[in-house]
């Protein structure tokens, strides 16, 4: 049995006892990975792939940073983790200081978790409670959320997306949202007179956004005077407003957070992802003053009563630190503005042209879009095909459906860039 296990290889091994996330595991053949190194990644035939998606959007500054890695194992060998309830540590006080100075708006407290969705579930359960906790029969209940907006895969972060091909099993099981469009050009007064109608029964308690860029839906991009216009009537309405940065914080879009660049600031902001550089699972939830203040009380049932095991992990926490620390470097701000300003000489080339249906760009992420005589979808038949054609070329993208996007770690050079420009072009084989 052991020298059954001994010469098995991991392909086999995984296949016997793993099952892969958003995958078909029916076909599924995971790559065993043994490396990571800037913007690759090695398998164990020492083949290397090209990061172009940051490994789920998670990776800022290359795999295997050694200032990142050299940070975590100092506070490995210190603290590795303790209860937060009761007690605090360092590294976390000091991510709160840090990122409460770099984020846009007046946030004033944050709130810890472990991913993306979990911080969003806090948000929407901290200002649901905001209003429990103002009056106990209240009727500001609901939450207005886009169509087509993606917020995570649990039950509420699910609801609050809308109802989707990728969540249809669990429909009956979400609460109940009031769905509006995305400003996109040319739609923002259609949704302005479609929130005013739902603002005006005065049972919303929240709502929440992808600012600048919806991912899932397909890296579909609006502007930011669209979403100001939207947040100024939730904030006459008394809303609160809910940013989620899980993909777009940290530099994606051009600057460090995207709600940066809105006139009217949202009330509290969700991070993860490239909060730790994509070293550690890291959660955060920021929010003002007023919010925080609802929760002070004698009354012990206005606490907000929420935790996980691994709150403000203190190795995540000092990741996050040694993260923010290579950020704002001006060598990384340099980075972005490169990887941006290749992306716009891209599109300005093939916006609108074939065999693209859709070029855009913002900050460090590129979307095309195939032109295809079949509907776009998640489930594209031509998706595997164009995800392998990829893959074989040496460069890891996940397309969604006849949607490929790039969102590359900020080490990525103007060569590389430039390769997987040409294989993109050469990939509209699949679609003619
Ligand atoms: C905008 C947004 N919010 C939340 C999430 C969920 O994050 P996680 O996968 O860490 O739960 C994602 C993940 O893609 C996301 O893009």
């Amino acid at each position: 049995m052991e020298t059954a296990i001994t010469i098995a290889s991991l392909t086999e091994r995984d296949r016997a006892c793993i099952w892969h996330p958003f995958t078909q595991m029916q076909h599924s053949c995971a790559i065993p990975l043994i490396k990571g190194q800037g913007a690759y990644l090695y398998d164990e035939k020492g083949r290397a792939f090209l990061d172009a998606i940051s490994s789920w959007w998670v990776n800022l500054h290359g795999h295997a940073h050694p200032y990142i890695a050299k940070q975590i194992e100092q506070q490995a060998h210190q603290l590795e983790h303790a209860i937060f309830a009761g007690f605090t540590h360092e590294p976390a006080i000091a991510l709160a200081e840090r990122l409460l100075k770099l984020l846009p708006g007046n946030m004033s407290k944050l709130f810890y978790s472990d991913n993306g969705s979990t911080a969003v579930e806090v948000a929407l359960k901290i200002a649901i409670q905001f209003w429990h906790n103002k009056d106990s029969h209240t009727n500001r209940k609901r939450v207005i959320c886009f169509s087509e907006g993606y917020h995570g895969d649990t039950f509420g972060a699910m609801s609050v997306a809308g109802k989707s091909e990728l969540n249809r099993p669990f429909w009956s099981h979400f609460f109940k949202v009031d769905v509006i469009l995305p400003p996109y050009v040319g739609k923002e007064a259609q949704t302005l007179q479609t929130l005013r109608s739902i603002l005006e029964r005065e049972e919303t308690a929240c709502f929440i956004f992808e600012p600048l860029v919806l991912g899932v839906a397909g890296m579909r991009m609006y502007r930011p005077e669209g979403l100001s216009a939207i947040l100024e009537l939730c904030h006459q309405y008394g809303v609160i407003t809910i940013a989620d940065e899980v993909m777009t914080g940290f530099g994606r879009t051009g600057p460090l957070f995207a709600s940066s660049t809105l006139e009217i600031k949202p009330h509290m902001i969700c991070l993860s992802k490239g909060i730790t550089g994509g070293f550690l699972p890291l959660g955060v939830t920021a929010c003002e003053e007023f919010i925080f203040e609802a929760f002070l009380s004698e009354d012990k049932t206005k606490t907000f009563l929420h935790g996980h095991s691994y709150t403000a992990n203190p190795l995540a926490c000092r990741a996050a630190l040694a993260n923010l620390d290579l950020l704002i470097t001006s060598e990384c701000t340099q980075q972005r503005q490169d990887i941006a300003l290749s992306h716009q000489r891209f599109c300005q080339e093939y916006n609108e042209h074939p065999p693209f249906k859709r070029c855009e760009s913002l900050g460090t992420i590129l979307v095309v879009e195939y032109l295809s005589k079949e509907t776009g979808s998640y489930f594209h038949s031509q998706r595997d095909a164009l995800y392998l054609y990829f893959l074989k070329n040496g460069v890891l993208v996940r397309p969604l459906g006849n949607i490929v996007y790039l969102i590359p770690p900020y080490c990525i050079t103007q060569e590389e860039l430039q390769f997987v420009y040409s294989l993109i072009l050469n990939a509209a084989v699949f679609f003619s």
